[in-house]
């Protein structure tokens, strides 16, 4: 290919499409997200609910009353956790990362597969719908086993998100509670081609199958801090590690001397605008805490609108630096009782359907992922042999250092190490 043709990415793909979708689009410099080109997310944040986008997500419409209640049903028919799943939280956690866990759980539901070699549409929904269901159940019970507690099963009368936080708190959650969590699934549900999304595209594209595509594209790539990975959780321990809102202005100013460290929760890649999510989630939080007062919420709420504050006036508009969907997260989940280690485990039980609708689409239409690296090394380099026929001694590491020296006749490569080795060689001969 003619060197003029290659377009070689700035680093990590910026600015470079990868595919077409009608999935999601953002428009990061306004700040602005809609899901299938329906209202924008405010509106659903607002009025819809987990399993009508969920809905919206895998068949491109929104459903009617019907079939979001057949949808809802076939939801609930998948909530149980399956046995391999107990063994695996009961023998990793404790010893691994909750989204070590977490993948390796999502990777063990390929074993109920009831028909593996079916790669019809159909077949792939059904799995959609399985591991939209269990993998919620499974977060639900990984915050259990963590906290020493027993299984809750699952409660049919409730809704998908309101089920998950009833099975990990063992409570039923009031009509606020229930809201907020259902909004923070909703909100996670889908964002482009982001890492996980991406990278769940590139292993589906070698038609490796949908639970390998979410776990090895998913599950594993939201375990990074640039990404999922904890983004949430490091705010709110920020948070807590400044302790009193008195001390907001100076711990972030003391952060960000000499670009030292970055304040997790905020910049994004694509928006260089206000995170639409993260207002929606500061709105509903404010809300929450009106009606339902709690010192330690109030007091992490005060920290994050100074620290908001102080953050917008140093480097929203010298570097585009705005909080995201995770900056007020932390706070939200606290006051709902989520334990922050399971912040990320919920985005991945969230954004599952997000990852299956886009590699559906993606298949659509498949191509192999195969992107060019632009090669800067040199090439023809003078070519050493390092082995040396079938004498094992030759093999010994080292031997190959120090350009060449002639021993019993023979031009070998040179260095203390082959000196020992042929020494040694020749006391064997001789004895
Ligand atoms: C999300 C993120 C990786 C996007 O990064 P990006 O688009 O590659 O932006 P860059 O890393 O090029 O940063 C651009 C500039 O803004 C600064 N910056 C970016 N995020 C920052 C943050 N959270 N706090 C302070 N400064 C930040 C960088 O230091 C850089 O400054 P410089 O130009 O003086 O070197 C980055 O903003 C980040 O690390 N944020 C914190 C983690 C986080 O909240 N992740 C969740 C995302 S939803």
């Amino acid at each position: 290919m003619e060197s003029k043709e290659i377009t070689i990415s700035r680093g990590g793909l910026e600015g470079i499409y990868i595919a077409e979708t009608t999935l999601c689009k953002i428009d990061g410099a306004n700040g602005r997200l809609w899901y299938r080109g329906y209202p924008p997310i405010e509106v659903l944040a607002e009025n819809s609910n987990y399993e009508e986008v969920s809905y919206l997500l895998l068949f491109g419409k929104l459903p009617n009353r019907k079939e979001l209640s057949a949808f809802r049903e076939r939801l609930k028919a998948e909530r149980d956790v399956p046995p391999v799943v107990f063994d695996i939280v009961e023998e990793m956690s404790g010893r691994a990362h909750p989204m070590d866990v977490l993948r390796t759980c999502i990777s063990s539901l390929s074993i109920y597969d009831e028909d593996p070699e079916d790669k019809s549409q159909q077949a792939n929904i059904r799995r959609a719908i399985k591991l939209i269901a269990k993998t919620a159940s499974i977060v639900a019970y990984m915050g259990r086993y963590r906290q020493g507690k027993d299984y809750v099963p699952p409660d049919s009368s409730l809704d998908h998100s309101a089920n998950f936080l009833y099975m990990l708190t063992g409570k039923k959650p009031d009509e606020m509670a229930a809201k907020l969590i259902d909004l923070m699934f909703i909100l996670h549900a889908e964002h482009g081609s982001n890492a996980s999304t991406f990278s769940t595209l590139v292993t589906g594209s070698t038609l490796a199958d949908v639970y390998a595509a979410v776990t090895a594209g998913g599950a594993a790539t939201l375990k990074g801090p640039l990404h999922g990975g904890g983004a949430d959780e490091a705010a709110l321990r920020m948070m807590y590690s400044i302790g009193d809102p008195d001390n907001t202005e100076t711990y972030i100013e003391e952060a960000l001397e000499g670009g030292k460290r970055r304040i997790m929760g905020f910049g994004h890649r694509v928006y260089k605008a206000y995170d639409p999510r993260a207002k929606i989630v500061r709105k509903y939080l404010e809300l929450y805490q009106e009606r339902n007062p709690s010192e330690e919420v109030s007091r992490l709420l005060q920290i994050a609108l100074r620290a908001e504050k102080l953050m917008l006036e140093k480097l929203s508009k010298t570097k585009g630096i705005w909080p995201n969907i995770d900056f007020f997260a932390g706070p939200l989940y606290r006051a709902i009782d989520v334990p922050a280690e399971l912040f990320t485990p919920i985005f991945a039980a969230s954004r599952m359907v997000g990852w299956c609708a886009h590699l559906f689409e993606y298949w659509q239409n498949n191509r192999l992922f195969r992107p060019l690296d632009n090669y800067v090394g040199e090439v023809d380099k003078k070519y050493v042999p390092s082995t040396r026929g079938s004498d094992p001694l030759a093999h010994t590491p080292g031997t190959d250092m120090g350009g060449w020296v002639w021993m019993h006749g023979l031009r070998c490569p040179g260095g203390t190490a082959t000196i020992v080795v042929f020494t040694l060689r020749r006391y064997i001969y001789f004895q």
